[in-house]
């Protein structure tokens, strides 16, 4: 049993670093692990154009200390409006690393999202055209669907044709939950690809009643059953170079999450990798976490693999019950890894 662990540096590919005060919280955090992250455009107004998008980059690393060494990848939100050439031509420009599909009302701040694919069929042509990937929160917001069915009825629903219909479109399908999407994932092409949180590696739909209801374990896609987690974690452990790193940390203020109607989020963002390691470890998978974390990412988005390491070490570590008034996910637990980095 090795009692130290160093990976290539690692990225995050999926993030909400939100913006103002929560950012300048957060963001740290993400850049002590990572050197690059796919920030999320899911602010309030969302980033749908290149210059927002050049602002939102230019607070981010102005809310990182001086000599951190981290790239926001930027993202652009999809809207029923979106201009297929400014898309492209903020990708050209590489302001835009990727865009992201939000069915409208999906999730937080998705009321300017899409209302039908097919009124983003001519971006998304041009996307596939251009070799610019598609990420998409993969859950269908019909009200008569059940909330544990909305992932595996936008397979069959939208994913799959589409994919049928734009086969050289690269896709991410962000932060799977269940045996039918990391199934679906795995049995498709190379072009298909899915992002997996340490969250839904760790918890099951029992943590958001255990004992009462608990809503920091309150995230979209909602946790579903045991055996969608471990389906996942197969997934994950796997080594297929389909499934990657991203952890949907999203931050929310305490309150908007403690609330009648609490706002959907995990912010695991201060331990993230310590996380995963701790998955990892419990399916017997050390060795297959820094390709998972550090080489399928940027091999799926054709960027180069990053030339630092980082340390972990088998260590107790106390995860706090808050960070930056922020409940964080494994709040009160001891995880079994410990980051060796600058501490914050
Ligand atoms: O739990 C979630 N929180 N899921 C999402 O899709 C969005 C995110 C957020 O921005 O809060
Ligand atoms: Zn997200």
């Amino acid at each position: 049993m090795p009692d130290s662990l160093t990976l290539r540096r690692p990225d995050d590919w999926h993030v909400h670093l939100r913006d103002g005060d929560m950012l300048r919280a957060v963001a740290p955090y993400t850049a002590r692990q990572f050197a690059r992250a796919i920030v999320m455009p899911n602010l309030a107004p969302p980033v749908t154009d290149v210059e927002a998008a050049i602002a939102y980059r230019e607070r981010i690393i102005a809310a990182l200390p001086e000599d951190a060494e981290f790239t926001p990848l930027m993202t652009c939100y999809l809207t029923d409006a979106t201009d297929p050439d400014r898309l492209a031509e903020g990708h050209a420009r590489g302001v835009f690393t990727a865009a992201k599909l939000y069915p409208a009302h999906a999730t937080t701040n998705s009321a300017e999202g899409v209302t039908d694919v097919a009124n983003i069929r001519a971006a998304l042509e041009c996307m596939q055209a251009i070799g610019m990937p598609l990420l998409v929160h993969g859950e269908v917001t019909d009200p008569e669907i059940d909330m544990f069915d909305r992932e595996a009825v936008f397979i069959d629903r939208i994913l799959a044709p589409l994919i049928r219909d734009l086969p050289d479109l690269r896709i991410v399908l962000e932060h799977i939950t269940t045996a039918e999407a990391a199934a679906f994932v795995a049995q498709s092409g190379p072009n298909l690809a899915a992002t997996i949180t340490p969250h839904h590696l760790h918890i099951n739909r029992n943590a958001l009643f255990a004992g009462g209801i608990r809503p920091h374990a309150y995230c979209l896609p909602v946790a579903k059953r045991e055996r969608h987690r471990l389906a996942v974690r197969a997934a994950a452990v796997s080594g297929s170079p389909k499934f990657f790193l991203g952890t949907d940390s999203a931050p929310h203020a305490r309150e908007t999450k403690e609330s009648a109607c609490g706002c959907a989020g995990i912010f695991n963002a201060p331990f993230a990798l310590e996380s995963y390691a701790a998955a990892f470890d419990e399916e017997g998978a050390l060795d297959r976490l820094e390709a998972f974390a550090s080489e399928h990412g940027p091999r799926f988005y054709g960027l180069p693999l990053n030339e630092g390491t980082v340390t972990l070490r088998r260590e107790g570590v106390a995860v706090p019950n808050e960070i930056a008034g922020l409940v964080p996910f494994h709040a009160n637990e001891t995880l079994g890894w410990r980051l060796e980095a600058f501490p914050l």
